[in-house]
């Protein structure tokens, strides 16, 4: 069966959707990530657009229904009337290009494709998603699509996302007129999307209303038990913020004093003044006393405590070793009860910060809170959390430090505050049990405890730049803190209650424009709960391997909710902890206890996942999975999962990449993108699965290159390039393979996804580079300088460039340890994952192997060496002659660039050798280029001169095309870019 192609089969402006995607990530106010943490959202910008896309035909697929082409142009009409219109009054927004506005009949069906594509990149930008023309258009089209396509009339298209998670994609499907059926395995998303896909639509602006008044209630009640925790200061000031450390004992010989762990001495850093900690030994004592310091003197600013998990006693200066810092809270349950409080934030009435050291009374009120959390309880459960939380290798590190239970993450006030908040907002649960609009108020009320406690556990800590408290969930992980923030949830600072109801409340307001509700179950995506031959769109942003442990991270939050509203959500609430076992993320590393989740498992649930989004999906429709793998070996497994569930991959579009935060900050990030992969379903129009289509490898092979060549160009003009543009490449690619349910080749044997996948890259790396040498003859150009262009050109869209790159962790006290990765300064260069550096290499005919003094090859990754680096090997014959023979030998790299240090020091270091020529001119282009751009670096224009005249290196006119095309390749900052355009700007003075 033939359909009329999507939209998102044929086109999509990615570069304007992608731009809308990033802006988004600024939005603070209304944004549905404000309601609720969780990790690894998607830009509703993106999903907005792909629905649009998915769901729409094109209109100018001969075989797109009449019906939907007329009304498409009728609202495109409409569309671009209202922006001339708008274009025209002057208060309006002035976002329209004007020639886009150009009076347009939309005769020409290539002309309203265009249109419905440039109304999908505006539709993308956040400012537009509320905007009633907008969501009216988009509304109306989704229904025509829906009814030309064969929708029976009075319903909506369905949209199926089974790993929903924050919810963006349900959202977004509900923006724009269809209908959404959201499911995610883990209890916390299901909540979040029963908030925004039934909540919201059904109750709007009153239930934001609600959740103000009685966001108010709970506070003055809350207020009331809590006073004594959090008095004002004598002069009135309001303490807004209590900072601590955690201790240990000094193991120096003879001394043992209590030693506060300190990262943070600066505590606030403006035009005029800082303030910082000080710390004050007293040796008789064994005491240390830390100072509040206003406006220090340069000598007064001293170190912290702590480098790197080891801590140093300022009495005795003994530094005690990670490994028994570590012992040392071996039982103390993280050391919250025995901190050291250093100092106290407060605000004054005229809304001044000071900070000042801390009372008597400051200590007494926190002695009084411990014994306080001895008497709560609550029903069924112990009124603080404690549910057990694991040890996860290098993300719940905080492990480390004695905290088994999720309780032992807050210091006992904060552990007060919150079960108090939890008790309060659990008896208007009760009392509004059967109400389903309270029901909605109070889960929300739930959910801003949530955010509150964010802010408040031992793993926030104080931000000087802004003189605020941060969060725990800034990272994906529960790291070791050592010195936190204790916030006043009353205060008027980061994390405070008023704030926190202020955030959820905006979001219902933002998002009252939805019109339908949508449906929201909890279920795995291996084992979906709808009938086959249900949705018309299966879209989906998966998990990704071992990127994010979504369930363990869950129950930070899953303990509370328990606790505040569970009752409300018996089903949701009734287990221990979020469930795991079925949970498809890779954590056989990280503890025994998740010894089954390896690698495999994770495929084998994405494969079935795969499958049952196939199977619900109407032959007919059409499937849009994200992916972000930052392999290629990844890539293959997940490639073929989707084949084998039954899928032919159509396209695939790179959206919004980027580098998913800094965790882990993707070691090799060169080919990180998210990628959404466009398939259809290989089915006959019964919904059964074709078997029979069998294709002949000689003829995928012809039409391979053929397409790419189609493709490139058209990427190329949008502005895509690189890595976005191999992957962009990969969809219509994998189309000619896996319309087929098996390739084979003569001798009737079946060919591998891997071995199609091969030929993709040398197709798309030769594409590529004609290309990138449009002007110049390619054939022409050595290996070497093919795979230098090629793997330039594929960073280009990467950002990867290292030498500028951002590797390095900020704090020192990050992660805390477990033999960490060393973390800062890494080689420079220019990286690439080494598997795809090989097929690009293969490609271009240029193995890797055959140039080892281009590309230097580590375990998984490559690198192409920065030019000086290749000083040795391009001047090395000089050794003996030049001062370096008298240098020890250390690595070939060191030597090299020890080279270029001497070359660029100044001629006075050995005139004679400076002067002289390149003794040998390299033996290739590329390498007869970098010796003229390192003579260049090194200011010796003379040699540079004698280099290109009297040794006639320029007049190879290959010489000028490939310094030409590197000066485009090299990223503009980089030294290369620098030397390669100094080269050239001598051409024309010595006469080529
Ligand atoms: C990448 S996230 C989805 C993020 C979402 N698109 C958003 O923008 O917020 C993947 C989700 O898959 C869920 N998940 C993991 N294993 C699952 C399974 N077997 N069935 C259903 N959901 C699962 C996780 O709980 C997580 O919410
Ligand atoms: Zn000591």
């Amino acid at each position: 069966m033939t359909y009329p192609k999507r939209l998102i089969e044929v086109d999509l402006p990615i570069k304007r959707i992608s731009a809308h995607a990033r802006r988004e990530k600024s939005i603070r106010h209304g944004h549905i990530s404000t309601l609720h943490i969780w990790w690894a959202r998607r830009p509703l910008a993106a999903c907005r657009a792909v629905i649009c896309a998915a769901l729409w035909p094109d209109p100018s697929d001969p075989l797109c229904p009449t019906a939907f082409r007329d009304k498409a142009r009728e609202l495109m009409l409409q569309w671009t009337n209202h922006q001339r219109q708008s274009l025209l009054s002057p208060e309006s927004r002035p976002r329209f290009d004007a020639a886009r506005l150009k009076p347009k009949t939309f005769d020409d069906d290539g002309e309203l494709r265009g249109a419905l594509l440039d109304f999908i990149a505006d539709f993308a930008n956040w400012d537009n998603s509320t905007v009633p023309e907008y969501l009216d258009t988009s509304r109306a089209l989704t229904q025509a699509a829906h009814q030309a396509l064969g929708g029976a009339s009075g319903t909506r298209p369905l949209v199926v996302d089974p790993f929903a998670g924050g919810g963006s994609i349900p959202l977004e499907a509900l923006r724009v007129g269809a209908d959404a059926f959201a499911s995610d395995l883990n209890p916390v998303p299901v909540l979040l999307n029963k908030v925004v896909l039934e909540y919201i639509p059904k109750y709007g602006q009153h239930l934001a209303d609600e959740v103000r008044k009685w966001g108010q209630k709970i506070k003055s009640e809350a207020e009331k038990e809590l006073a004594e925790y959090y008095p004002n200061d004598s002069d009135g000031a309001t303490p807004i913020a209590y900072l601590w450390a955690r201790t240990i004992q000094c193991e120096g010989p003879g001394c043992g004093a209590r030693v506060p762990i300190i990262t943070q001495l600066l505590l606030a850093e403006r035009k005029t003044s800082r303030v910082v900690l000080k710390c004050v030994p007293d040796a008789t004592q064994k005491t240390i006393r830390v100072r509040v310091l206003t406006r220090p003197k340069s000598e007064e600013i001293g170190e912290g405590t702590v480098k790197r998990s080891s801590v140093t006693c300022p009495i005795c200066d003994y530094t005690t070793q990670a490994a028994n810092v570590r012992g040392q809270f071996a039982g103390r349950k993280g050391g919250c009860h025995d901190a050291k409080l250093l100092a106290v934030v407060t605000i004054s009435s005229d809304r001044e910060k000071k900070y000042r050291e801390p009372t008597d009374l400051d200590l007494e009120i926190v002695e009084r809170a411990k014994l306080q959390i001895t008497k709560l309880a609550a029903p069924k459960m112990s009124a603080i959390p404690n549910e057990p939380l694991p040890y996860l290798r290098s993300i719940f590190n905080i492990h480390l430090l004695g905290v088994s239970e999720w309780g032992q993450l807050f210091t006992p006030r904060q552990a007060l505050l919150l079960a108090t908040f939890a008790k309060i907002i659990r008896e208007r649960a009760e009392s509004s049990k059967t109400e389903p609009s309270s029901t909605a108020v109070i889960t929300c009320l739930g959910l801003t405890l949530d955010k509150m406690a964010d802010f408040h556990t031992s793993l926030a800590r104080w931000i000087h730049q802004g003189e605020k408290i941060g969060n725990t969930f800034g990272r994906q992980a529960l790291g070791i803190i050592w010195d936190y923030a204790e916030a006043n949830p009353f205060g008027n600072v980061s994390g405070s209650w008023d704030r926190c109801v202020e955030y959820v409340s905006e979001v219902i307001e933002h998002n009252r424009c939805l019109a339908n509700a949508g449906s929201i179950e909890q279920a795995s995506a291996t084992n979906h709960p709808l009938p086959n031959d249900s949705a018309s769109a299966f879209v989906t942003d998966p998990p990704y391997y071992d990127a994010v442990p979504y369930a363990d991270l869950s129950d930070f939050f899953y303990v509370w909710l328990k606790r505040s509203i569970g009752i409300l959500h018996e089903k949701l609430f009734q287990e221990l902890t979020s469930p795991k076992e079925m949970e498809a993320v890779q954590l056989a590393e990280r503890n025994k206890l998740y010894a089954y989740k390896t690698r495999e498992n994770f495929e084998r649930r994405m494969a079935d996942a795969l499958s049952e989004g196939r199977r619900v999906t109407i032959p007919s429709g059409v499937g849009v999975i994200v992916f972000a793998h930052k392999t290629t070996q990844a890539w293959e497994t997940m490639l073929r999962a989707v084949i084998d569930a039954g899928w032919i991959v159509v396209a695939s579009w790179p959206i919004d990449t980027e580098r998913q935060g800094r965790f882990r900050a993707m070691d090799s990030a060169a080919l990180t993108s998210s990628v959404h992969l466009v398939c259809r379903p290989r089915e006959n129009s019964d919904g059964s699965v074709r078997t029979d289509e069998i294709g002949d490898w000689r003829d995928v092979l012809q039409e391979l290159p053929r397409r790419i060549h189609e493709w490139m160009p058209r990427l190329a003009e949008e502005g895509v390039v690189g890595a976005d543009a191999i992957f962009a490449c990969l969809g219509p690619a994998l189309e000619i393979f896996s319309r087929y349910s098996r390739v084979e080749k003569a001798s009737g044997e079946a060919v591998t996804l891997k071995e199609y996948l091969e030929q993709v890259w040398a197709a798309v790396a030769k594409e590529a580079l004609a290309l990138v040498f449009k002007d110049a003859d390619t054939t022409g150009f050595e290996a070497d300088a093919r795979l230098t262009a090629m793997w330039l050109w594929t960073l280009q869209a990467g950002d990867s460039y290292s030498q500028n790159a951002d590797g390095a962790e900020e704090d020192d006290n990050a992660d805390d340890t477990e033999g960490g990765k060393g973390g800062k300064a890494k080689n420079s260069g220019f990286v690439l994952e080494y598997d795809a550096a090989r097929k690009i290499a293969q490609g271009l005919g240029a193995p890797l192997e055959d140039l080892a003094s281009l590309v230097e090859v580590s375990g998984e990754t490559a690198r192409l060496l920065p030019v000086a680096e290749r000083t040795r090997y391009l001047f090395g014959k000089d050794q003996e002659e030049s001062p370096l023979s008298r240098r020890p030998k250390k690595k070939d790299q060191q030597l090299g660039l020890n080279l270029f240090e001497e070359l660029t020091e100044g001629n006075d270091v050995d005139a004679t050798w400076g002067e002289k020529t390149v003794q040998k001119p390299g033996v290739t282009v590329l390498d007869r280029i970098h010796q003229a751009m390192i003579l260049f670096a090194a200011s010796r224009s003379e040699a540079l001169k004698r280099f290109l005249v009297d040794e006639g290196i320029g007049a190879d006119e290959r010489f000028w095309g490939l310094a030409q095309a590197l000066s485009a390749l090299y990223p503009p900052r980089s030294e290369e870019k620098r030397w390669v355009d100094g080269v050239l700007a001598r051409k024309k003075g010595l006469g080529f």
